[in-house]
């Protein structure tokens, strides 16, 4: 299992100023604590709830047909390129690139075994999606299209861009080239999959897109490049369990949710750092900026409060980011929790052959990079404790499909609980709606004059 520590946001290492007082604060919120788990717990399986994402772990079904997808098309693609947004892209990107043989698309296909490379377009810059199709045969690749409500622009524009270019090389045939991904019943792309004959997943109910990894938004692709799904369910299960324990001193979501909630609402600290020491773990970053950042930022409390809250998410990357982002963190505001992840035992062990004598490098023959890369996590989190900032360290035993997906599932119950310590609505995201509807209106889609006269008046020229 992933473990957690949370001694360096003691007071009794970091001060009375900066730190809290761990188990004088566990103990006044065991009962808080125990009450949301066990309310979590109980309201997941209610519709409107926004708590499937706590059942995919047991959703035999798609687990199955997932699987099955994968091997009927084993074989068959060279490519998998997956169009999505956000929820629909962040949970993909950050996996694959976990558990994914390091710079994957540049192997042999007998480097990988036989598995396709996966591209993910998430993004509508012209210059990129035009330079990805230049490359990539899309008579040898798998379109994997994933909206939940099946009409979000940036992935149906470029869907419309890539089925046009495909129809036109393939024909007809083209709709074996596609898989669908979006809500079982309703939205425009579920329209399209059954006029054109689309193979297609559900998004499930009551799962949003940043809780969706685990779903086949997430399964599909894993499995259309051969990572292994049982690995990657068993740890969602295993972690499931442990997060149902009530007890805050033996549920690692719990701290970590009450820890950055004290020490937002009690110390001033609202920045919420998240630094893996591990590059293959770098777009868990992403994919957490995300999480915490759509479910926690809100302006009205569930009693219709304003309240404007929510703890600002940062990405860094150890080591990398010592050389960037630690001197404001060691002397800048104290206003930060940084999140450092630690793997245990990685893959490969890397000697640093001895070949330099000289003073300043010399001490490094002989050592290992894995050596190198922990003791700047082990240097960095204790120079920060010195400077009286707040850390905690993630460690996972190594970067695999079981310890990968624990930690997905151990943030998105964190982040469900700071939810309910916040007294806000984690599930909704209605602060995205007003630039949506704007670009509705610039684009000129039907419905959405009004807003286009309004906007008229308030853009100036750029
Ligand atoms: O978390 C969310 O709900 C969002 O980030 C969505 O995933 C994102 O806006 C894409 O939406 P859709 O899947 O409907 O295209």
């Amino acid at each position: 299992m992933i473990r957690l520590n949370c001694k360096n946001v003691d007071e009794m290492v970091i001060g009375k100023e900066n730190g809290l007082n761990i188990a004088e604060e566990f103990s006044a919120y065991k009962e808080t604590i125990a009450q949301i788990i066990s309310d979590l717990n109980k309201r997941k399986d209610k519709p409107g709830q926004w708590l499937q994402w706590m059942n995919l772990g047991y959703n035999e079904e798609t687990i199955w047909y997932v699987k099955e997808f994968a091997s009927q098309v084993k074989g068959k693609f060279e490519n998998i390129l997956v169009l999505g947004i956000g929820g629909s892209a962040l949970g993909g990107i950050a996996v694959t690139e976990a558990l994914l043989k390091p710079y994957w698309n540049l192997l042999s296909k007998e480097q990988r075994n036989g598995m396709p490379r996966i591209f993910f377009l998430d993004n509508i810059d012209p210059d990129t999606i035009t330079g990805l199709l230049s490359i990539l045969d899309l008579k040898k690749t798998l379109v994997n299209v994933i909206t939940k409500s099946g009409s979000t622009a940036e992935t149906m524009s470029q869907f419309m861009i890539v089925k046009d270019l495909l129809e036109k090389e393939l024909g007809d045939d083209y709709r074996k080239n596609v898989v669908a991904t979006t809500d079982k019943k309703t939205g425009i792309l579920r329209q399209i999959a059954e006029q054109e004959g689309y193979k297609t997943f559900v998004v499930p109910d009551d799962v949003g897109g940043r809780f969706s990894v685990f779903s086949a938004v997430g399964l599909l692709p894993f499995a259309l490049v051969g990572l292994d799904i049982d690995d990657i369910i068993n740890g969602i299960k295993d972690m499931d369990l442990a997060l149902k324990n009530t007890d805050i001193n033996e549920n690692i979501a719990a701290q970590n949710a009450l820890i950055h909630y004290l020490m937002d609402t009690k110390k001033g600290k609202n920045l919420s750092v998240m630094m893996p020491y591990s590059s293959r773990l770098k777009y868990v970053s992403d994919w957490y900026v995300q999480l915490w950042a759509e479910s926690l930022g809100k302006n009205k409390d569930n009693n219709g409060n304003d309240v404007h809250i929510g703890p600002t998410p940062i990405k860094a990357l150890g080591a990398t980011d010592q050389h960037s982002q630690i001197q404001l963190y060691n002397e800048g505001p104290n206003d930060k929790i940084i999140n450092f992840i630690r793997v245990a035992n990685f893959d490969n062990n890397l000697e640093i052959p001895g070949i330099f004598e000289y003073t300043g490098i010399g001490y490094l023959g002989g050592k290992s990079i894995n050596q190198l890369i922990n003791a700047e996590a082990d240097s960095t989190r204790v120079a920060l404790s010195d400077y009286n900032r707040p850390t905690i360290t993630i460690t996972l035993d190594k970067v695999d499909g079981y310890n990968v997906a624990q930690l997905l599932y151990m943030l998105e119950v964190q982040t469900a609980i700071a939810g309910e310590l916040y007294n806000i609505n984690t599930f909704n995201q209605p602060g995205v709606e007003q630039a949506k509807n704007y670009t509705y209106a610039l684009m000129g889609r039907a419905g959405y004059e009004e807003s286009a006269q309004v906007l008229q008046g308030k853009m100036t020229a750029v």
